[in-house]
């Protein structure tokens, strides 16, 4: 595949963390207007990805088929994907490599093959295959998902295949084998900045960072480690996300967690209710310079290149020859932060850049420093004097 083919971070929407079982078409119709109308279309998103408990809860048609619940979708999935088709989007679906979705819908387990053909005959663009934890008796995690990879690529459509088994069978060694372009690397991420401890009810921004940080080779060229919902707009009140004792976040937090997704090449998926967005919400979600940091053609994760006493820098390669580089400050006050662009091996800046503020920043030849706030992250564009051969993960 050539470098311009590669599938950057899939960005979208996704029902589950404010809606959970909630769900129905005139919602779905309602947030695929709002990405247009919002202008989120423009920046890049595109999938509107419908979650768990959409089909009929106790089971198959004669036929084997999964059946759209007739009070949710009752003009069935076809019709749907033909209006998010129009709107110049993309419809995604979730099923579950088990017998049963973690909410205990029917799974894909046995029928993979239905399933992939009946997503494809309705138009469907996307798939999340969940994981629960009733895994069949010889069967493995790998094995599941490779055969519903199979399924996919012989159903007739392209649908982007996401697997979402949360990192405990080491998914980012080999989703992207089975044909996936996003795996999932933690639990479910929760309405909070630092749940405390990092477990499947209590999953904050920092502790999903710090499952991830360390994953940074296994991404790239298609493939990429996923962290879970962009929060921003949630302010607590979506379920399951406020879930675990979770009750959200400020503006700052959303952006660091935003900032921090980028950097490290995470897919985008947002939750909160797009019809209803306030400015911030807006602000955060629709920053084309930021977000152009996580779909730049280098595809290379950032890594995370310094840790200590609560601050931490991350740094991107992108293709034109720039970096990007993040400075994350944990702790509970604001500091300063003098980022040393030799200590990180950064050739003598030119130009950096202020990706949140759009400005240029005061910088010398060999770093800057930074104010950054409690829980705040810089995003910086630094543009070298002179360009290092392009890395492109490749
Ligand atoms: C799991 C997944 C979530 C969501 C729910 C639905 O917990 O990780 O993202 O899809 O299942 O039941």
């Amino acid at each position: 595949m050539s470098q311009n083919q590669i599938r950057k971070p899939p960005m979208g929407w996704l029902s589950w963390n404010m809606y959970a079982e909630n769900i129905h078409e005139d919602l779905i119709r309602a947030m695929a207007d709002a990405m247009v109308e919002s202008g989120m279309k423009d920046c890049g998103y595109e999938y509107i990805i419908i979650d768990d408990c959409w089909s009929v809860r106790e089971g198959r048609d004669e036929q084997g088929h999964l059946v759209p619940d007739p009070k949710k979708f009752p003009s069935g999935m076809k019709a749907l994907a033909d209006y998010v088709h129009s709107k110049g989007l993309k419809l995604g679906i979730y099923s579950d490599a088990c017998r049963v979705t973690c909410a205990g819908w029917p799974g894909s387990y046995g029928y993979e093959e239905v399933d992939a053909r009946t997503f494809a005959e309705w138009g469907i663009d996307f798939l999340k295959q969940d994981y629960w934890l009733d895994v069949p008796e010889g069967e493995t995690a790998q094995g599941l998902y490779t055969r519903m990879g199979e399924a996919l690529r012989n159903c007739g459509r392209e649908i982007v295949y996401a697997v979402c088994e949360w990192g405990s069978n080491e998914p980012w060694k080999w989703a992207h084998s089975t044909g996936a372009a996003m795996w999932r690397t933690t639990w479910d991420i929760r309405d909070t900045w630092d749940s405390g401890i990092y477990d499947v009810q209590h999953n904050g921004f920092v502790n999903t960072v710090d499952v991830n940080a360390p994953l940074a080779d296994f991404a790239g060229n298609g493939g990429y480690n996923d962290m879970d919902m962009i929060c921003a707009g949630l302010y607590g009140k979506g379920s399951p996300a406020n879930g675990g004792g979770a009750c959200g976040c400020t503006d700052t937090e959303y952006q660091s967690q935003m900032t921090l997704w980028c950097i490290m090449n995470s897919p985008l998926l947002t939750c909160c209710d797009l019809a209803n967005m306030n400015e911030a919400t807006k602000r955060i979600l629709m920053n084309r310079e930021v977000l152009a940091v996580n779909q730049d053609g280098c595809t290379v994760q950032g890594r995370r290149m310094y840790a200590e006493n609560g601050f931490e820098v991350f740094i991107k390669p992108l293709e034109n020859g720039d970096y990007a580089a993040a400075v994350l400050n944990r702790n509970a006050e604001a500091g300063r932060f003098h980022l040393d662009l030799t200590q990180f091996g950064l050739p003598a800046a030119a130009e950096v850049r202020d990706l949140w503020a759009h400005e240029a920043v005061e910088h010398n030849r060999y770093g800057l420093d930074l104010q950054v706030e409690s829980h705040e992250t810089r995003l910086l564009r630094i543009r070298p004097q002179e360009k290092p051969c392009c890395v492109h993960g490749d």
